[in-house]
C-alpha cells in the first residue's frame, strides 16, 4: 500500500511508447481498455488531458486515472481572500534587477501561501510564455491544491519538500527538481522545518529534454534519470480543502474525501523529478567556451523554430580547462530573456550580491557579463585546469520579455546597487598596443 515513490524509470518525455502505468492495489489497472463498464475494485475512470486531443502524436500528453472518487464530485470554487502577491503582469522595465534572499516566515506558512511572483511574460490564462515564482515556507500543505495554468517546473533551495500528487509521491531535495503537470492535484509536505526555492509557471507545450544534434545519443540530462511516482492513494473520508489556480487566481473549494485518491493509473502525463548532480555535462576542451545552451537540462518550445517559450538551464560543477580563454560567461546582450536563480554555492560570474535563493533577471538585450572583480581576476589569472566546485546556479531563459512584478519591483528584497557591480570598470586600452 505504501507505494516507495519514485522508482519507476521515466524514459523520453514525449512520442509514440511513452506510456508509463502503476497501480497500488493488485489488479486495479483496466487492462486493453481505457473505460470499461465496470472498474476493478468500484473504482472510477477518468482522463486528464494536457493537450488538446488532435496535437501530434508526439506532442500528445494524456493519464487515465482510476479513482475512489471522480474528480468532478466537487461543490462551488470560491475566490479566496488571500491571493498570490505580484500576480498580475508588471510595468515595463529594462533595467537589470537582482534579489535578496526570501526570509523564512514566522507564521506557519504553506507552500501556496508562501508564493509570491517575482516576474512574468504573459497571465495566467496564455497559451505560451511563462510566470516565476519565489517560494518560502514554514509548514505542510493541509490542503491540495492545482494549477490550471501551466505545468509547474519546481527547483528547491533549502529544505526537502514530499510532494503528494495524483499519481503518487515524489520526495524531492535541493539539487532536484520536480515538474508537475497543469492541472494535477497535489500536496506540498515539508521534511524540514522551512523550505524555499524557485518555481516557473510553464504556460505553453510541456517541458522535455532537448535534441542533441551533434553531441549524438548521449549527454546533458539523460531519459532514463527522469523518475516518475507509483501509485499511492489516501482512502479518506475527512473534509479536504482544494485549491486551484485559474487565470492568476486562487480559488477554493470543500470536499467530503482526499482528492489524492488514485488507486491506478496509466498515461504519459505524469508528474517526474530529476536529480542536477545526474547532470552529464559538456564544455571546450580547447580554447573559448559553448553557449550556455550546452547545459539546458529542459526545454519547452514556442511557435518559433528553435526560439524556446523556456530553457532550464543549470550552471553545475565542472573542470575548466579552456586555454588562451576568458573563463567566466562573456560580456553579452541577448535576445533571450534570463531570469536566474542560485541553488548552491558561488555562480562564477559574481563575486557577491548574488546568494543562494536569491534571484536576478536580465531581459533583452540588457547589456550584462561578469562583474568588475572577476573580469579583473580573470584577465590577470595563470590559466591552468580548475574545478568550478560546489556550485548549483540555473536559469529559466525565455523568449518574450519578463515583466518583474508590482511585488518584485517594491519588495525589500529589491537590491537597489546592482548596476554598481559593472561601475568602474578600468580602461585598459592602449592604441599603441601591449
Ligand atoms: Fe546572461
Amino acid at each position: 500500500m505504501h507505494a516507495q515513490q519514485s522508482t519507476a524509470a521515466l524514459a523520453y518525455l514525449t512520442g509514440f511508447g511513452n506510456e508509463f502505468s502503476s497501480e497500488a492495489l493488485p489488479g486495479a489497472l483496466p487492462l486493453g481498455q481505457n473505460s470499461p463498464q465496470k472498474v476493478p475494485y468500484g473504482l472510477y475512470a477518468e482522463q486528464l488531458s494536457g493537450t488538446a486531443f488532435t496535437v501530434p502524436r508526439a506532442e500528445a500528453r494524456r493519464t487515465w486515472l482510476y479513482r475512489i472518487r471522480p474528480s468532478a464530485a466537487h461543490s462551488r470554487f470560491e475566490r479566496l481572500e488571500r491571493q498570490i502577491a505580484g500576480n498580475r503582469l508588471g510595468p515595463v522595465n529594462p533595467n537589470r534587477l537582482r534579489w535578496s534572499p526570501l526570509d523564512i516566515p514566522q507564521a506557519p506558512t504553506d507552500f501556496v501561501d508562501g508564493l509570491v511572483a517575482l516576474a512574468a511574460n504573459a497571465p495566467g490564462e496564455a497559451v505560451s510564455g511563462i510566470s516565476i515564482y519565489l517560494y518560502a515556507a514554514s509548514a505542510s500543505m493541509q490542503r491540495v491544491f492545482f494549477d490550471a495554468d501551466g505545468e509547474l517546473l519546481i527547483v528547491p533551495e533549502s529544505g526537502r519538500l514530499r510532494i503528494a500528487t495524483e499519481l503518487g509521491r515524489l520526495d524531492v531535495e535541493p539539487l532536484e527538481i520536480a515538474v508537475i503537470p497543469r492541472g494535477m492535484k497535489f500536496r506540498v509536505e515539508l521534511l524540514d522545518d522551512a523550505a524555499r526555492g524557485y518555481v516557473c509557471e510553464n504556460h505553453g507545450c510541456a517541458l522535455r529534454v532537448p535534441d542533441l544534434g551533434p553531441i549524438g545519443s548521449n549527454g546533458l540530462a539523460n531519459p532514463r534519470d527522469f523518475l516518475a511516482p507509483v501509485a499511492h492513494y489516501e482512502d479518506s473520508d475527512a473534509p479536504a480543502s482544494l485549491v486551484q489556480k485559474f487565470c492568476g487566481e486562487l480559488w477554493a473549494t470543500e470536499l467530503d474525501h482526499s482528492p489524492l485518491d488514485v488507486v491506478a493509473w496509466h498515461g504519459n502525463l505524469v508528474p517526474y523529478k530529476y536529480d542536477l548532480r545526474r547532470f552529464n555535462t559538456l564544455g571546450t576542451v580547447s580554447f573559448d567556451h559553448p553557449d550556455p545552451s550546452i547545459f539546458t537540462v529542459l526545454t519547452a518550445p514556442s511557435a518559433i523554430l528553435g526560439q524556446a517559450n523556456v530553457d532550464f538551464v543549470i550552471f553545475p560543477p565542472r573542470w575548466m580547462v579552456a586555454e588562451s580563454t576568458f573563463r567566466p560567461p562573456w560580456f553579452h546582450r541577448n535576445l533571450m530573456n534570463e531570469f536566474m536563480g542560485l541553488i548552491q554555492g558561488v555562480y562564477d560570474a559574481k563575486a557577491e550580491g548574488f546568494m543562494p535563493g536569491g534571484a536576478s533577471l536580465h531581459n533583452c538585450m540588457s547589456a550584462h557579463g561578469p562583474d568588475n572583480a572577476t573580469t579583473t581576476q580573470a584577465i590577470a589569472v595563470e590559466l591552468k585546469p580548475h574545478k568550478i566546485d560546489n556550485t548549483m546556479a540555473f536559469m529559466f531563459e525565455s523568449g518574450q520579455v519578463l515583466r518583474p512584478s508590482q511585488f518584485a519591483l517594491e519588495c525589500p528584497q529589491l537590491q537597489k546597487d546592482y548596476d554598481s557591480c559593472w561601475a568602474g570598470m578600468a580602461k585598459t586600452f592602449t592604441p599603441e598596443g601591449n
